[in-house]
């Protein structure tokens, strides 16, 4: 077991440590925004870039167009005999709106205390990067790699990975390998590091409320129409019932229950409920009875109204009955419930109870499954160890609330353990405006992970 990362790898790292700063500067002014068409040229332009990059550092990279945003494939060969790693990441971000709420602007990277500020520094292109370092540690030092290394990073994650399956199935044979690692997740807390054993899924629909052809004046019509934001509150007002369940006929049919061994590790963590509220900014946490708050993210299954669209939202008043209303409704999902069949459940339920005198359409969005690991194995053990060896503590074991949707498809498609080793923190605000990493876990991080390979070197594959 390694006590500390290799000296000559974290020499070079330090050596280089301003360079490297400077190189994640340059990607993270790229705004690689997956979800908007305007930024296609960006996106692509971030692909480029970290392709450009690998190549540099001594892999074979390729660009591989899909239907949406390229994936960037980056292998090094040279370990017959030794296992193969695939690493996965995502260079695209999201959306950096609302602008005017950031400090410092999105994709201008600025360093605040300790924290780098920018979209996508922690999800994923920072935690994407620190992989690549970590590579060219090895590669520049030792001129080689411990083990075979597949990087694939893709463009679509922020936009549900729709075409990352089908190419994982499509080229299986040359993804073979033994192990992958993703960096795209958080740590309990600072400088106690996290190995995850399980992602929430997700199904993503949109509810389109349709009522008279236009907007009306409300005290000539209202009370003799149907007013569809009422029509949409009383439907979305169906989904939970008093104990903060979610109240849908089947929601829960395929959901397993936790062995108490799991609920137990996760009870036994440093983790305080008034802490988090504080951290949040709510009056008061809530969920479904009978959970603890960890419990509810990383193990029960959810539904939530992303986002509500109907009548007049401006200054003043105006005394309308609106012609449309709009919800964007996202579930989270455990095992083992699928995507297909909870919309599809979701769908039926807002078909059979929606007033009448409206017309309802439920439209898909996007969906991910959920996954769960074994946290044991040679991989997971070599990943605890350098993660100890970097950060000088043990990792816990986590699950998360959000979700990898490619994760449950490398452990199906590819048959290996999938190990999550995240960086980021909580309260890194991910999505959200002031989105940071903290500098010193991204250094740590690259250590972690330059020390990880050597560990993977000494398996057998
Ligand atoms: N990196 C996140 C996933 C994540 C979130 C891991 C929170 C750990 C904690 C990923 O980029 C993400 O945002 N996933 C989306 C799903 C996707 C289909 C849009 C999510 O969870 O909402
Ligand atoms: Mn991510
Ligand atoms: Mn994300």
């Amino acid at each position: 077991m390694t006590a500390t990362v290799p000296a000559d790898l974290a020499s070079f790292l330090d050596v280089h440590d301003a360079r490297i700063q400077r190189e994640l500067d340059a990607f993270l002014r790229i705004p690689s925004v997956s979800a908007r068409s305007e930024h296609d040229a960006d996106t692509r332009r971030a692909a480029d870039w970290l392709a450009a990059e690998c190549t540099r550092i001594g892999l074979t990279t390729e660009i591989i167009p899909t239907a949406g945003h390229p994936i960037v494939l980056a292998e090094w060969r040279g370990a017959p005999g030794k296992p193969t790693v695939l690493v996965y990441g995502h260079y695209d971000v999201q959306p950096a709106e609302p602008l005017e709420l950031w400090t410092s602007p999105p994709f201008e990277p600025q360093v605040r205390d300790g924290k780098l500020y920018a979209r996508g520094s922690v999800d994923d292109k920072g935690q994407l990067y620190l992989h690549v370092k970590a590579l060219e540690a090895h590669l520049a030092v030792r001129g080689a790699l411990p083990v075979n290394v597949i990087l694939l990073a893709e463009g679509e994650e922020e936009v549900g990975s729709e075409h990352l399956a089908p190419f994982v199935e499509q080229h299986a044979k040359r993804l073979a390998c033994d192990a992958c690692v993703i960096s795209d997740s958080a740590m309990f807390a600072p400088g106690l590091p996290s190995l995850l054993f399980a992602l929430r899924g997700l199904a993503y629909f949109q509810i389109d409320i349709d009522g008279p052809a236009q907007d009306l004046h409300s005290g000539s019509y209202g009370g003799a129409v149907i007013n569809p934001a009422m029509a949409l509150a009383r439907i979305l007002a169906t989904f939970h019932d008093a104990d903060g369940r979610v109240a849908v006929p089947g929601f829960y049919d395929n959901v397993k229950t936790w062995e108490d061994r799991v609920r137990d590790r996760i009870r036994a963590l440093p983790f305080s409920d008034e802490h988090f509220r504080a951290e949040v900014g709510a009056p008061a946490l809530g969920g479904e009875k009978g959970f603890s708050t960890l419990e509810r993210i990383w193990t029960r299954p959810t539904c939530e109204v992303n986002g509500l669209l109907s009548g007049y939202t401006g200054e003043g008043a105006k005394t309308v009955l609106p012609a449309k209303a709009m919800a964007k409704v996202s579930c989270r999902l455990v095992p083992d419930q699928t995507p297909a069949e909870i919309e599809q459940l979701m769908q039926a339920h807002v078909e059979r109870i929606a007033p009448k005198g409206v017309n309802v359409k439920v439209t898909h969005l996007h969906g991910g499954n959920p996954w769960r690991g074994e946290p044991e194995g040679p991989f997971f053990h070599a990943a605890a160890n350098a993660l100890e060896a970097a950060f000088g503590k043990a990792p816990v074991l986590t699950g998360e609330g959000g979700s990898i949707p490619v994760v449950g498809d490398f452990q199906r498609i590819l048959g290996v353990p999938v190990i999550l080793m995240g960086f980021g923190l909580p309260g890194e605000n991910a999505h959200a405006p002031d989105e940071w990493i903290s500098v010193g876990n991204f250094t740590t991080g690259m250590r972690a992970v330059a020390a990880f390979w050597d560990e993977a070197g000494r398996l057998s594959s």
